[in-house]
């Protein structure tokens, strides 16, 4: 469901009409994300790459024949690519507005998806939050749906004793925050009523609340992504029992 929706915004993606091949490699991209790099036919990683591979081969043809298109009328994400590639000042290429493309089907679909997926299980074991329903927080601090984010050490930094050298990679992990007793009281208990006295952390990010990371690379569809989830609950609740 969530992958159509988004598809839908990003290449006017019709679930309904659709052979599902998009998906089907999409999926097998999805399946070897975090595998073990061995890049020989029958591994994850080697299914993984391949689904990149055909994904990206769909997604140019679709982008050469929108650009074929004589009648033209902006619908879609495509056509805002198309767009800013005619513009002559711009630093978009073609092989940029595809990677953006997967980018954000990527980004868009497996996280709400999975954040939705958290939810529901924790609200089936709790009938008082499903009342209430301010869940979506607590939810996302226990999933831990991005695991991990990476960064690279620009420069040398000192940080309490430490010493991280210039050109190191580092890896963040959000869930020793969200997880940590000093921070959050009894860390692993479902409870979304700690957030009712705290204040919606600026911007959707703070030290202590990290599931959509932070800084200059915050994700840029948190609140997209909280929209829908609310919108599934609140249809969810509303509709089914
Ligand atoms: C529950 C849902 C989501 C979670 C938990 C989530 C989590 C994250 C996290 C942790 C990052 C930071 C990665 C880093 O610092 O390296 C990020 C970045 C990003 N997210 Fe999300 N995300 C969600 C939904 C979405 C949606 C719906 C979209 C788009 C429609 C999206 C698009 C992006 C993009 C484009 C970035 C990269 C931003 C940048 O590097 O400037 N995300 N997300």
């Amino acid at each position: 469901m969530i992958f159509s929706i988004t598809a839908k915004r990003l290449i006017s993606y019709d679930s309904s009409s659709s052979d599902g091949k998009l998906w089907k490699q999409f999926d097998a991209f999805l399946q070897g994300l975090l595998a073990f790099p061995l890049y020989i036919p029958g591994t994850a990683f080697y299914k993984c790459m391949q689904g990149r591979k055909n994904v990206m081969k769909i997604l140019k043809e679709l982008l050469n024949e929108r650009k074929k298109a004589t009648c033209w009328e902006s619908v879609d994400f495509i056509d805002i690519l198309i767009d800013d590639l005619k513009d002559k000042k711009t630093l978009m290429n073609e092989k940029i507005a595809l990677d953006l493309l997967f980018l954000l089907l990527f980004a868009g679909f497996e996280t709400t998806s999975s954040g939705i997926t958290a939810t529901l299980k924790f609200l089936t074991g709790d009938p008082k939050a499903l009342q209430e329903l301010t869940v979506i927080h607590e939810a996302l601090r226990l999933a831990n749906i991005a695991p991990v984010m990476f960064r690279k050490a620009t420069e040398e930094v000192h940080i309490k004793g430490y010493t991280i050298p210039k050109g190191s990679k580092i890896m963040v992990s959000p869930s020793s925050i969200h997880l940590d007793p000093t921070i959050y009281k009894d860390p692993n208990a479902f409870n979304p009523w700690r957030w009712k006295d705290t204040t919606e952390p600026m911007g959707g990010s703070s030290k202590e609340f990290m599931a959509f990371g932070g800084g200059l690379r915050l994700c840029v569809g948190a609140d997209f992504a909280k929209l829908e989830m609310a919108v599934f609950l609140h249809c969810l609740v509303t509709k089914y029992r």
